[in-house]
């Protein structure tokens, strides 16, 4: 078994600040690949991290990109593939949650957690696969409220991670024929920032392993679908849940 067994790789993510996205950085770089990831707003935790990775011996690269802003995002990525010579690895994990009634939720919160959701996730996509050749992975961090909303007042969120579900479908279609597999990793609840004490308290009795998930058994199924062991994998969409959906 290769210790290492993104040597070489370059890998570009959105979202490495904080979270689970945070573990994934620690976790490639761990591996082997050279990491660039985005933040939004949280500068001294991404620069922090990217510290803790090259004390660690690895190679990390944080910047700032807003997501929902596509020409900021293409540029980042285009960016980092200039000056790496190529991308291997993309990881579309920034995302955002709302919660509330259909009453209180404007239209203009749909278009606000599409644009980061989903549409970042067509644009990054588009950017990055230009960078990519045979071998090229592509893996979006969706969620099993694709498939089941569970509670009331997820219907945006639900929306968008469903719409990523359906679009990595149609990418692998896409891309299959080029070697760059493209697949989504569903978590289940995960303690971060993104759940607060009360929906630990809601969920905890849906879990049949009782506990939350931690970042990096989502970083684990990242880092799998990244080496070179998913190489027959696409088009997929894999549940870390702690039973959640069964
Ligand atoms: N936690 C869960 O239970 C759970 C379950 C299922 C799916 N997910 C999905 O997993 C992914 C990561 O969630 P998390 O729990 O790690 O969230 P989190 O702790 O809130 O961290 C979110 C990360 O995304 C970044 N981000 C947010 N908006 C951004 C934007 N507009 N542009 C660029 N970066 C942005 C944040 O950057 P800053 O630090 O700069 O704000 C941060 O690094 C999301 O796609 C989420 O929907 C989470």
């Amino acid at each position: 078994m290769n210790a290492q067994p993104l040597e070489g790789k370059t890998a570009f993510f959105t979202g490495g600040s904080r979270g689970i996205g945070a573990a994934i950085v620690r976790r490639l770089a761990l591996q082997g690949a050279s990491v660039t990831f985005t933040y939004a707003a949280a500068a001294d935790a991404a620069e922090a991290l990217v510290g803790d990775v090259l004390a660690a011996g690895g190679l990390a690269h944080a910047v700032r990109a807003d997501s929902a802003n596509a020409q900021a995002l293409a540029a980042a990525i285009d960016a980092a593939a200039a000056a790496h010579g190529r991308l291997d690895i993309l990881v579309n994990n920034a995302g955002v949650i709302t919660h509330g009634p259909i009453d209180d939720l404007p239209v203009e919160e749909f278009d606000r957690v599409f644009a980061i959701n989903v549409r970042a996730v067509y644009a990054g996509t588009r950017a990055a696969v230009k960078h990519m050749g045979e071998g090229g992975s592509v893996i979006t961090v969706g969620s099993i409220v694709a498939d089941r909303s569970g509670f009331p007042g997820t219907a945006i969120y639900s929306a968008s991670k469903g719409a990523i579900k359906s679009m990595t479908r149609g990418f692998a279609r896409d891309l299959g024929p080029r070697g760059i597999t493209v697949n989504n990793v569903q978590p289940g609840p995960i303690a971060t920032d993104m759940n607060p004490a009360y929906v630990k308290d809601l969920v905890l009795p849906l879990i049949p392993l009782g506990r939350m998930g931690q970042a990096d058994e989502v970083a684990a199924m990242v880092a799998y679908l990244a080496g070179p062991e998913a190489r027959f994998t696409t088009g997929a969409s894999l549940t870390v849940d702690g039973g959640f959906m069964s």
